[in-house]
């Protein structure tokens, strides 16, 4: 029997039909849901042609600005809070470990390992001299050793590196020691605007929204048998906590960056990691 003349009513039912014999489960789970809800929100917004056509040159322009220097979809997904959403839902809260935050599209993977003690800033790196002294442990507080700790950062203009095309600055790897601590020099980071020249821009500017990320210092902690952890540290007092553009900030990563004598700084901070699933199992 032919199934045409479908109304507004009857038209989302068909195409959750013609999705039914999706082989994947997981796949038929996820498109059924976004159809649902795409159709939900057309019907809720009710958009002219114009509007419809409006939006998908919205998502064309956004694809046109990705490259692989460039991701401005994730930066879609960063600035209407998705991000965070993923984010909360796969690390959740652990009793007394370490938050969680957004990745962001700063993160290079190769960064050079440093020994202890190194300035991960080139001489000549705009920005105020700090000292970050840290430790990484278990939940039961057991240091962690050996454990791979990447860092990076804007300088103090508020870009990275890797917006300069100056080569490798602001971003390193260590390894804690075997008390499971960490100590390194960085500058004081400052807050500073998200790529706001394309697309994601424009929609933060017609919705009233600045771009600008409080300071922070970005984390990935890995250790065999514990999660990853890809967090920051955000410097107290920054006017940018309770608007960050990204959603990112949360209490327990608002950290003290202590001015001393010399007019430099020095942040501490101990980071806690929570067994993996598997590791949790086994013990
Ligand atoms: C960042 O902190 O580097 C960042 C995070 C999300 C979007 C843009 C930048
Ligand atoms: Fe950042």
């Amino acid at each position: 029997m032919a199934i045409r003349n479908f109304t507004e009513e009857t038209l989302t039912a068909e195409v959750l039909r013609r999705i039914e014999g999706t082989p994947n489960p997981r796949l038929k789970e996820v498109m059924t849901s976004l159809v649902k809800h795409l159709h939900a929100f057309v019907r809720e917004v009710r958009p002219t042609q114009e509007e419809w056509f409006t939006g998908v040159k919205f998502l064309t322009e956004t694809g046109h600005w990705c490259d692989d220097k460039r991701q401005e979809f994730i930066l879609m997904s960063d600035t209407l809070g998705v991000s965070m959403l993923v984010d909360f839902i796969n690390y959740g809260k652990t009793a007394n470990a370490t938050e969680s935050t957004v990745l962001g599209p700063f993160y290079v993977e190769g960064a050079p390992e440093l020994p202890q003690g190194a300035n991960i800033a080139r001489p000549g790196t705009p920005g105020d001299p700090c000292v970050v002294e840290c430790s990484v442990s278990g939940l039961d507080g057991k240091p962690l050793a050996g454990a791979l700790v990447d860092v990076w950062e804007t300088g103090g203009d508020g870009f990275y590196d890797v917006q300069k095309s100056e080569g490798t600055n602001l971003r390193a790897r260590f390894r804690t020691g075997g008390d499971g601590r960490l100590s390194f020099k960085c500058v004081k980071p400052v807050s500073y605007p998200v790529p706001h020249d394309g697309p994601v821009g424009k929609m933060l500017t017609a919705t009233g929204r600045h771009p600008m990320r409080p300071g922070h210092l970005h984390f990935m902690i890995q250790a065999p048998g514990f999660d990853k952890l890809v967090t920051h540290l955000f410097v107290r007092g920054d006017e940018f906590l309770d608007s960050d553009a990204v959603f990112g900030v949360k209490e327990s990563l608002i950290a003290d960056f202590e001015k001393n004598a010399k007019g430099g700084y020095a942040l501490r901070y101990g980071f806690v990691l929570k067994p993996s699933a598997r590791a949790a199992r086994a013990a």
